[in-house]
C-alpha cells in the first residue's frame, strides 16, 4: 500500500542530502568543537557553516543565532532567560491562548515561581488582535509571545503590528516561528521582533536541534551553566551532526521555497475545496487566506477526530487531529476551544499538512477516501 504522508506539520522526512552531509559528523569528523587540534577545529568550523546559513534563511546575523534542542527548548529559553535577566523591570509576560504547550506549560510553570502572564484571546479565525495585546501590556510587562503561525489551523499572526505595540511600550517580542521558517518567508527585521524559535525536524532537517534568535542587545540569561558553548549561552558539548543538518535543510528550505509553496498552496486549495464539497457538515478551521500554504484542517460535526484518523491510517493516509503533543489525550484541542469553537465540534478536527512530496494524486487519494469514512463514522456515532 502506498504511504501517504499528510502530517508534515508533526514532522517532515530529513531531506538525502541532510543525511548524506550529518553522516561524517557520526563517523570520521567526530570531533569535539571545543578541541584545539585539527578535528574539534573541523567540527567548529561546521557548526559555525551551519549558524551562517540559518541565520541567512532568517535574515539574522551569525551572532543572533544560538543551537538549542528544538523549539521546546528555544521557547523556554526566550521566556524564562528574559524574564530572568530582567527582574529589574518587572515579571510579567503576555501569550495568547493558542499557543503550542512549549510556550503555554512556560507560562504556566513560571506562574508557579511567582512571575504573572496574561493570556491574550484570539477570534473566530485564531487571529491575535494586536490591540489586545496593547490592553494586556504593564509597566512590569518583560516580554510577549505569539506565535508566528499557528500548528494546528495554520492561521498566520500579524507579527509586524504586534512588534510595533511592543516596540512602543519597551517590551521584547518573542515569536515561536517553528511552524513557519522554511516554510514561508521569515526576516526578523522586517517582522521586527527580538526572539524566535526554530526546530531541524518542520524543515526537512533532524530532530533534536533548533535554534533561537536572540537580536543583539536583547538582555537574556542562559538556562544551562557549566560550559562556554554558545558564546556562554547555552552550556553542553553541541550536537554536531544535528547542527550540520539544519544547515543544509535551512539551505534547501531557503533555495526551494517560493516554486514549493506556489505548488502546494494550490495543492492545499484543491484539498480544502474538494473536501468541503464533498463532506457534508465539514468546516474549516483557521483563516481562509492568512493560513500556511500547506495547511488544511477540518472539523467534521459528529465524529471523532482520533477514528477518522485511524481509518484513514489504514488507508495508508497519515493525518492528525491536530498538535503531535496532543495525540495521548481525548481532550479537545486548546486551539479550536479559544477560537469559540463548541467543544463536541472541536473533538472532530482533522489536520492535513502537505509537504514537498505531496502530489495532486495523493490529494485526489485523500478528497476520494475521506467522505465514506465520515459518513459511515457518523452513521455508527453517539456524538
Ligand atoms: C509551534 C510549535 N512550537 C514548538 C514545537 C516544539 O518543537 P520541537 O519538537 O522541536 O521541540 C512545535 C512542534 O510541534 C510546534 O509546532
Amino acid at each position: 500500500m502506498k504511504l501517504i504522508y499528510l502530517d508534515h506539520a508533526a514532522t517532515t522526512p530529513p531531506l538525502p542530502e541532510v543525511r548524506s552531509a550529518m553522516d561524517p559528523f557520526l563517523g570520521e569528523r567526530f570531533g569535539n568543537p571545543s578541541a584545539l587540534y585539527g578535528k574539534g577545529r573541523e567540527a567548529r568550523a561546521a557548526i559555525e557553516e551551519s549558524r551562517g546559513k540559518v541565520a541567512s534563511l532568517i535574515s539574522a546575523l551569525p551572532g543572533e543565532l544560538f543551537f538549542t534542542s528544538g523549539g521546546s527548548e528555544s521557547d523556554n529559553f526566550a521566556l524564562w532567560g528574559t524574564l530572568i535577566a530582567n527582574s529589574e523591570k518587572g515579571n510579567h509576560i503576555v501569550t495568547t491562548a493558542i499557543e503550542h504547550h512549549a510556550v503555554l506549560e512556560t507560562a504556566e510553570f513560571l506562574e508557579k515561581q511567582g512571575y504573572d502572564a496574561t493570556v491574550v484571546g484570539v477570534d473566530e479565525h485564531g487571529m491575535v488582535d494586536p490591540g489586545e495585546v496593547r490592553k494586556a501590556l504593564r509597566p512590569d510587562t518583560v516580554v510577549v509571545s505569539v506565535m508566528h503561525a499557528n500548528n494546528e489551523m495554520g492561521t498566520i499572526q500579524p507579527i509586524h503590528e504586534i512588534a510595533s505595540v511592543c516596540g512602543e511600550s519597551g517590551v521584547y517580542l518573542h515569536t515561536d516561528a517553528v511552524q513557519t521558517v522554511g516554510n514561508i518567508p521569515v526576516n526578523v527585521e522586517q517582522l521586527g521582533i527580538d526572539l524566535l524559535s526554530l526546530s531541524g525536524h518542520k524543515l526537512y532537517g533532524p530532530k533534536g536541534v533548533g535554534a533561537v534568535f536572540i537580536r543583539k542587545g536583547t538582555n537574556i540569561s542562559s538556562l544551562a551553566h557549566g560550559g562556554a558553548q554558545e558564546r556562554r549561552m547555552r552550556a553542553g558539548t553541541e550536537n554536531v551532526p544535528g547542527i550540520v543538518g539544519l544547515g543544509v535543510a535551512a539551505e534547501y528550505a531557503g533555495r526551494e521555497m517560493a516554486e514549493k509553496n506556489e505548488r502546494i498552496s494550490g495543492l492545499r486549495d484543491y484539498l480544502i475545496d474538494g473536501v468541503l464539497c464533498s463532506v457534508n457538515n465539514s468546516a474549516l478551521n483557521g483563516h481562509r487566506t492568512q493560513r500556511l500554504p500547506n495547511n488544511a484542517s477540518f472539523t467534521f460535526a459528529g465524529v471523532e477526530g482520533e477514528a477518522v484518523c485511524l481509518h484513514l491510517d489504514a488507508l495508508g493516509i497519515c493525518a492528525s487531529t491536530g498538535s503531535a503533543c496532543d495525540t495521548e489525550s481525548l481532550m479537545p484541542s486548546h486551539v479550536l476551544l479559544a477560537m469559540g469553537v463548541d467543544p463536541r465540534i472541536a473533538q472532530s478536527s482533522v489536520r492535513f499538512t502537505l509537504g514537498r512530496g505531496t502530489t495532486r494524486d495523493d490529494v485526489n487519494y485523500v478528497i476520494e477516501k475521506l467522505p465514506p469514512i465520515i459518513e459511515r463514522l457518523r452513521s455508527i456515532s453517539q456524538v
